[in-house]
C-alpha cells in the first residue's frame, strides 16, 4: 500500500487536505492524525471492517478496544447508552481535551471497535485539524496510538511514518504534539468514577470536578503481581523502546553514581549503552549517549519528550538504557507509569 503523507500548515487550504482524508475514512481507510496527545491511527469506527484493519496495521491483540473520537456532543448520545452527570461535569470542564471516558454503548457500535466489550471510550481532542478531520469523516473516528503495538507512542509524524509506512492510506503531519502522553482514561460505569490510565488530567483535577475519584489498584502494578486491569491495554508491555531499559531509583547522588557504574560495566562488556538524565543532571554522567529529557521543573517538557526520546535510543541502537525517576507534582503519575511499563517494571536500587 502506498502512504500519502500531508503537512498541515493550520492555515484555511488543510480543509482540503481534510476533506480528503475524511473521504478516505468515509471509503473504510486508514488515515494517521495528530491529537494533542499523541498520533492516532484512525477508521470508521462504525465500520466493523475498518476498526479490523486497525488490528492488522499496529499488529494489535483483538481483544484490546479502541477509542471513538467525536467532535461534538450530539453523537455522545449516538454511541453511548446513559450518559451519567458526571460525564457532563467532565465534559464540560475538559472536553475538547486529554480526557478519555468510558460509557455503555449502543449496538451503532460494533463490537470489532470495542474488543468485544458492551462498553465504549470516547473522547473529544482539543486539536482543530483532528476535529475537522473528525467532521470531514462522518463523526467517529476510532483511533489507537498510531505505533507497531508495543512500541513507544509517535508524538511526530515522523515516528508514525517509521511505524507505519506502507500499512496505511495516509498521514497527516500537524507538527510535534503538545502533551506527548496519552489521555486519562476515566471509567464512569461503576458505582465510582474510576482512573484506569493516569495521563494529563490528573486525579486532582478530576476531583475537583467530581469529589472522591479512585484508581484502578493494578495502575502501576506489575503483571508479576498477578492483578488484572480494567483497561484491556493496561496489561500488555507498552511503550517499550528495543533495548533493556532499567529504572534507577534513590537520591540523586546515588542514583547517578549508580548509573555510571553500571554503564561503566556495560561498556566494558562492549555493550552499547544509554542514559535518560534531566537538565539538573546531565552534567553528572560520563556516558557517551546521555540526553536530556528537559528540567524536572517542567514536567510538560518531560512528558513531551519521553517517547521521542525512547525512540531515539532506539535509533543508535541503546541494548541498555538507564532513566532516572521523574516523580514530578502533576504529571508525574502519567509518566511514571509509562517509565515503568517500558522498563517492564525493572527498577534498581541504587542505595
Ligand atoms: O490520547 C489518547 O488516548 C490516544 C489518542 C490517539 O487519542 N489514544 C490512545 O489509544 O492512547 P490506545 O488504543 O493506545 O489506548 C486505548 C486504551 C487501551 O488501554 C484500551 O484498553 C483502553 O483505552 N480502552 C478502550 N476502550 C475501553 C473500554 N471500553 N473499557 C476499558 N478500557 C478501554
Ligand atoms: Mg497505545
Amino acid at each position: 500500500m502506498n502512504t500519502t503523507l500531508y503537512k498541515l500548515t493550520g492555515m484555511e487550504d488543510d480543509i482540503s487536505i481534510l476533506k480528503e482524508a475524511g473521504s478516505i475514512i468515509r471509503r473504510g481507510g486508514l488515515v494517521a492524525f495528530p491529537t494533542e496527545t499523541v498520533y492516532g491511527l484512525g477508521a470508521d469506527a462504525l465500520n466493523r471492517e475498518a476498526s479490523g484493519k486497525i488490528y492488522a496495521a499496529k499488529g494489535r491483540p483483538c481483544d484490546n478496544p479502541l477509542i471513538v473520537h467525536i467532535a461534538d456532543m450530539e453523537a455522545l448520545s449516538f454511541i453511548t447508552g446513559w450518559i451519567p452527570e458526571s460525564a457532563h461535569l467532565l465534559a464540560e470542564a475538559f472536553w475538547p481535551g486529554p480526557l478519555t471516558m468510558i460509557f455503555g454503548k449502543t449496538d451503532a457500535v460494533p463490537p470489532e471497535t470495542t474488543g468485544g466489550l458492551s462498553t465504549v471510550a470516547v473522547r473529544m481532542p482539543a486539536h482543530e485539524a483532528a476535529l475537522t478531520f473528525i467532521r470531514e469523516s462522518g463523526g467517529y473516528i476510532a483511533a489507537p496510538s498510531a505505533n507497531i503495538s508495543g512500541r513507544p507512542s509517535p508524538t511526530t509524524a515522523r515516528h508514525v511514518f517509521d511505524d507505519m509506512d506502507g500499512r496505511i492510506d495516509m498521514i497527516l503531519d500537524g507538527g510535534p504534539v503538545g502533551i506527548g502522553v496519552e489521555s486519562t482514561i476515566v471509567d464512569l460505569t461503576g458505582e465510582k468514577p474510576m482512573i484506569l490510565r493516569p495521563g494529563y488530567i490528573n486525579q486532582k483535577m478530576l476531583e475537583s470536578v467530581l469529589g472522591a475519584v479512585a484508581t484502578d489498584p493494578a495502575v502501576g502494578k506489575s503483571p508479576e503481581e498477578g492483578m488484572h486491569p480494567k483497561a484491556p491495554g493496561m496489561k500488555y508491555r507498552h511503550y517499550a523502546p528495543r533495548g533493556e531499559l532499567f529504572l534507577v531509583r534513590g537520591r540523586t547522588e546515588d542514583v547517578t553514581a549508580k548509573i555510571n557504574s553500571l554503564v561503566g560495566e556495560k561498556e566494558a562488556a562492549g555493550k552499547r549503552t544509554a542514559v535518560i538524565a534531566s537538565d539538573e543532571t546531565v552534567h553528572l554522567y560520563c556516558c557517551k549517549h546521555v540526553k536530556s529529557i528537559g528540567a524536572r521543573a517542567d514536567e510538560e517538557a518531560i512528558a513531551r519528550q519521553l517517547y521521542a526520546v525512547l525512540r531515539e535510543f532506539d535509533d543508535m541502537g541503546a541494548e541498555y538504557i538507564y532513566s532516572e525517576e521523574f516523580y514530578t507534582p502533576k504529571l508525574g503519575v502519567a509518566i511514571m507509569n509509562r517509565l515503568l511499563k517500558a522498563a517492564g517494571h525493572k527498577v534498581i536500587d541504587a542505595t
